[in-house]
């Protein structure tokens, strides 16, 4: 491992602490012919998926072994979100039920980091409330892992180390990838956009790109593995490239992508409708590789609501994004995120939520009620929504997207679609599951021989969020 960072005296003190526990743990190895074993409980989006990644793979590096089982962990690390208070919720329950264990364990290491930890006021919480904590540390430090697990090793006290501010990338951390068929490349940390409801711009910091060059050596490693499918990761990929030496927009980074053999399928997530341009939406139709499926958010349909969340658009312009995604890549499915009951939000309003909904036509909409998050601009706005209301209106626009999703799927009854062969089936063992280029989740029986192949699946009966198939020889 060479790890690449500006700070030199830094990389010299992970690379120490990380031959240090090697070692340790390497003796004990010898003595009793177990490794030590670690278990990450991970929470929110794909960003904080690929960072648990880089914590395996840095705890790999130090010689730990995974596990799924809590009891026979040395190790366990809670990676976390803030982004609803729910997720919080549900953190601070699971971090509570081990409190047992470490009375038990004294010796396991309890670590909590993430976007919660970034919240001063939450990460404070825990030091006051779970004093059986070892570990705190933010979203900006976890490649100091190795550090800190030496200091725990070290002090009977917490270790808390959450970094304000930081600008850095750090280049060429280890990674044990979940998977074997698909990866998550980052493209891009931290966002710019404050819209008024998010914590995420607080906990991940201001935006910055990584250089191409270094994306594109990550990604022919990748080919090098035989993975097949790779996801560009950011908050807001369409405007990758701001602030980079370098002029190149998200549309070149696709280009470039596209050129690379071994790589079958390219995806990227997620795209904010204020910055997705022509020249973007013309490198979605021309390379090939670049699968037809558009994560887009709208949040919602009022203008004046799209307004006071600070999102740079109007119901009227979003539509208009569709219509071209469409007439450029006529299979394109089109997915979103929508928020009911923001501060504020009317009947009146929230009709034409549901309006934008029909008219848009989504394939799939992933639904959230507005939760309010202390330090964001909306958080303070007067007129918040009772919870009673709030849950109406979900379960009218679920119900809503759910028929649209299922008429939408309905279309493809007898189509032949190209399936990426991902995995046995988590429902049913005796089929095969995998994604069409749009992202439909689909089941089929088949033999496990095909796990990681493109596979032809004639859709036999579609359903709102699957859909079942057979397999053409
Ligand atoms: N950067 C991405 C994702 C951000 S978080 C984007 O801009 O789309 C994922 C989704 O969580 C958001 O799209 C939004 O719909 C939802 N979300 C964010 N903050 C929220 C809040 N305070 N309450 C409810 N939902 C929220
Ligand atoms: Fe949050 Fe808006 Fe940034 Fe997405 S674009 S992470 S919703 S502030
Ligand atoms: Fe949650 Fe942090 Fe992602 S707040 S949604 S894990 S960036």
């Amino acid at each position: 491992m060479k790890l690449n960072i500006a700070d030199i005296e830094k990389i010299d003190e992970i690379q120490n602490a990380i031959n240090e526990i090697m070692k340790i743990n390497n003796n004990i190895y010898y003595e009793t012919g177990n490794k030590k074993k670690y278990m990450i409980f991970t929470f929110g989006c794909q960003m904080n998926e690929h960072d648990t990644e880089v914590l395996s793979g840095l705890l790999e590096e130090m010689g730990y072994e995974h596990t799924n089982s809590i009891k026979e962990s040395d190790i366990i690390i809670f990676n976390t979100c803030s982004v609803r208070e729910h997720a919080e919720n549900r953190v601070l329950g699971r971090i509570s039920q081990l409190k047992p264990l470490k009375n038990i364990k004294p010796d396991l290491i309890l670590g909590i980091c993430g976007c919660m930890m970034q919240e001063k006021n939450m990460s404070e919480y825990v030091l006051e409330h779970f004093p059986y904590v070892d570990l705190i540390f933010g979203t900006h430090n976890i490649h100091e892992l190795p550090v800190l697990i030496k200091k725990a090793m070290e002090s009977n006290s917490v270790i808390y180390d959450v970094w304000e501010n930081n600008q850095d990338i750090v280049e060429n951390l280890p990674m044990t990838r979940k998977d074997k068929i698909k990866a998550y490349v980052n493209i891009m940390y931290g966002c710019n956009n404050f819209c008024t409801y998010c914590i995420v711009p607080y906990v991940r910091g201001r935006e910055r790109s990584r250089k191409p060059e270094d994306i594109i050596n990550e990604v022919k490693v990748l080919a090098d593995e035989g993975y097949k499918e790779i996801t560009l990761l950011g908050q807001n990929v369409n405007s990758y490239g701001r602030g980079l030496e370098k002029k190149i927009d998200f549309a070149d980074l696709l280009y470039m992508i596209n050129e690379m053999n071994g790589i079958e399928r390219i995806r990227f997530t997620t795209s904010h409708p204020k910055d997705l341009s022509d020249k973007l939406i013309y490198a979605m139709r021309d390379c090939e590789k670049v699968c037809e499926h558009i994560h887009l958010p709208v949040q919602a349909g009022s203008d004046r609501i799209l307004k006071l969340m600070n999102r740079h658009y109007t119901k009227e312009s979003y539509l208009l994004l569709v219509d071209k995604l469409r007439q450029n890549i006529p299979d394109i499915a089109i997915t979103t995120d929508i928020i009911v009951g923001f501060p504020s939000e009317t009947d009146e309003d929230f009709i034409e939520t549901l309006d934008l909904v029909k008219k848009a036509e989504f394939d799939l909409a992933y639904t959230f009620i507005y939760s309010k998050r202390t330090g964001t601009i909306a958080a303070q706005m007067d007129n918040q929504v009772q919870d009673e209301i709030k849950h109406k209106r979900l379960d009218e626009l679920i119900k809503l997207q759910n028929s649209i999703s299922l008429e939408k799927n309905s279309r493809l009854k007898d189509v032949v679609v190209e399936v990426l062969v991902e995995e046995v089936s988590k429902r049913d063992i005796n089929k095969l599951s995998g994604r069409t280029r749009t992202n439909k989740l689909v089941h089929f029986p088949g033999d496990d021989s095909l796990i990681g192949c493109l596979a032809n699946v004639k859709i036999t009966e579609p359903r709102a969020y699957t859909l079942i198939g057979e397999i053409l020889e």
